[in-house]
């Protein structure tokens, strides 16, 4: 645990009270106040963080803007380094990272160690590729445009965008907020860390294995606090250069909010399933329990609804029914698969979806139970448009099922939702997939698999409501960065000299 390990400089009392991170120093705020960390779990208070006041984001934001200038003059090389070896500091504390995400969003043990070695290849990644595509520019000549001599040659290259404000979200705090900090850093920016709530000790730690690499003091900062007190504050911030933000509708207000900067925000899904006649159904049915399930269906990139042909609907239905059987159902430190929701007005934002499925007619394939945050694994079968669960997000372990006749009818289901994330589709005919892929407004559709964000060099996107921008460790980097163009003007032609 943090305060008898590498992290104890992070925490200060019992129950662990948590500093935040400004100038390369962890501190306390001059507020006196704390932020409360519950656990899902046994819904008591497990940590307390900083409430920061808006003077200490003035603060780190112009600590940000002096590092970040002599940052982009640090070799592209040199910035690799360090960020290799941060990855190789988080991974080797993957165990108490984990042990804070266990605690704080209830994610079960083994997928708790997966998030922060995966987070260490992201950054490792991102290293290498930055080094690669940051390495590279353009050389253009003038005369392929009407009228023009070959007297000017343009050299363009990419340069960063200055201060980057990253917001992660509660269900993978380490790895959403690394997936930005990673190519905000290799591209010359400085970051400004806001993380969740739930989820912030888990990314102070990420955060102090940055301060370990020996990243230079102010260009990693990591502020904690209320909403209401630094929310808008951070976002609308003068010294702000860009936000990449993960959530849900508050990224629709930030993005109203924010200046003219660039914005990159992925803000949920209501990701289809869609199983034709000749799918392989014990192969959807495997995916329906890994992309409607795993971390209790609390990611943004979950199937949120199966469309399936009513001629194999009653044979799919059995065959998800009996593997939904099979979850384990419990705490997060037993590894359970289905473990609590982050909140209890998430747990009860679920049991209203499914209450009002079951007063309009929806079937329940298995019993309606709930301890606490802990809600068990739930298909609602016979659900129609008219029931909010058919186009809301649950964000938790309750699935519905919509039976259709056409693929038209599955299309137009899922177009017609706000959200355009992923989606999938499980069939034999290829051409029939790349047809039905075109046709669905997603960001991106998954043949014969569950949808996912990884691996993560993927483009990731979302349309509609689920975002602006493209993710993605390559993409996230061309965002973070401007072109500039230098341009040489010739006094003559130069081929006129030879
Ligand atoms: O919910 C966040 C979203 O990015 C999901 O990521 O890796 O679970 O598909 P992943």
């Amino acid at each position: 645990m943090a305060g008898t390990s590498v992290f104890a400089e992070l925490v200060d009392e019992a129950p662990p009270v948590f500093k935040f991170y400004s100038a390369g120093e962890w501190k306390k705020s001059t507020s006196g106040k704390l932020v409360s960390i519950i656990n899902p779990t046994t819904r008591k208070t497990q940590y307390k963080v900083q409430a920061c006041t808006q003077e200490e984001v003035n603060k780190i934001i112009e600590a940000a803007k002096t590092a970040q200038k002599s940052w982009a003059k640090t070799p592209l090389w040199k910035r690799a380094e360090l960020l290799h070896k941060a990855a190789a500091i988080l991974k080797e504390h993957r165990a108490p990272i984990a042990e804070c995400l266990v605690k704080e969003i209830a994610k079960p043990a083994k997928d708790a160690v997966t998030e922060v070695v995966r987070s260490g290849d992201l950054v490792s990644y991102c290293a290498e590729e930055g080094v690669r595509i940051l390495g590279e520019g353009k050389f253009l000549v003038s005369d392929s445009f009407p009228g023009n001599e070959r007297t000017k040659y343009c050299l363009t290259s990419k340069i960063p965008l200055g201060v980057v404000l990253a917001i992660p979200p509660f269900n993978y705090p380490v790895n959403l907020a690394v997936s930005k900090i990673a190519p905000a850093l290799i591209a010359g920016n400085s970051i400004v860390l806001k993380p969740p709530t739930q989820g912030a000790v888990a990314a102070l730690h990420m955060v102090h294995c940055f301060h370990l690499a020996g990243f230079p003091k102010g260009l990693i900062s990591c502020v904690t606090g209320k909403g209401s007190e630094i929310g808008d504050f951070l976002t609308m911030h003068p010294g702000v250069s860009c936000i990449s933000f993960t959530g849900g509708d508050t990224g629709i207000a930030i993005s109203k909010k924010a200046g003219m900067i660039p914005l990159q925000m992925e803000l949920g899904g209501k990701d289809a399933c869609i199983i034709l006649e000749d799918g392989d159904l014990d192969l959807a049915a495997a995916n329906i329990i890994k992309g409607g399930f795993s971390y209790s269906g609390q990611r943004c990139t979950a199937v949120k609804v199966i469309l399936i042909m009513e001629s194999v609907a009653d044979t799919l239905v059995e065959k998800v029914k009996a593997k939904v059987a099979k979850l384990t159902v419990g705490p997060p430190e037993d590894d359970c698969d289905i473990t609590p929701v982050v909140t209890e007005s998430s747990a009860n934002f679920i049991e209203g979806l499914v209450m009002d499925a079951k007063q309009k007619g929806a079937t329940f394939c298995q019993e309606y139970k709930r301890e606490g945050n802990l809600i068990w694994p739930l298909l609602l079968d016979n659900v129609r448009p008219d029931m909010r669960i058919a186009w809301e997000e649950p964000f938790g372990p309750v699935l519905p099922v919509l039976r259709i006749n056409s693929i038209e009818e599955a299309i137009h289901h899922s177009n017609a939702s706000n959200f355009g994330l992923q989606g999938c589709i499980f069939t034999r005919d290829i051409n029939k997939a790349i047809l039905i892929s075109d046709a669905m407004e997603t960001g991106t559709v998954q043949i014969n698999s569950a949808p996912a964000r990884g691996p993560d060099h993927f483009p990731f996107q979302g349309l509609k409501d689920s975002g602006i921008g493209s993710q993605g460790i390559t993409n996230s980097i061309n965002m973070m960065t401007k072109i500039k163009s230098t341009v040489i003007n010739l006094p003559t032609p130069s081929y006129a000299m030879g």
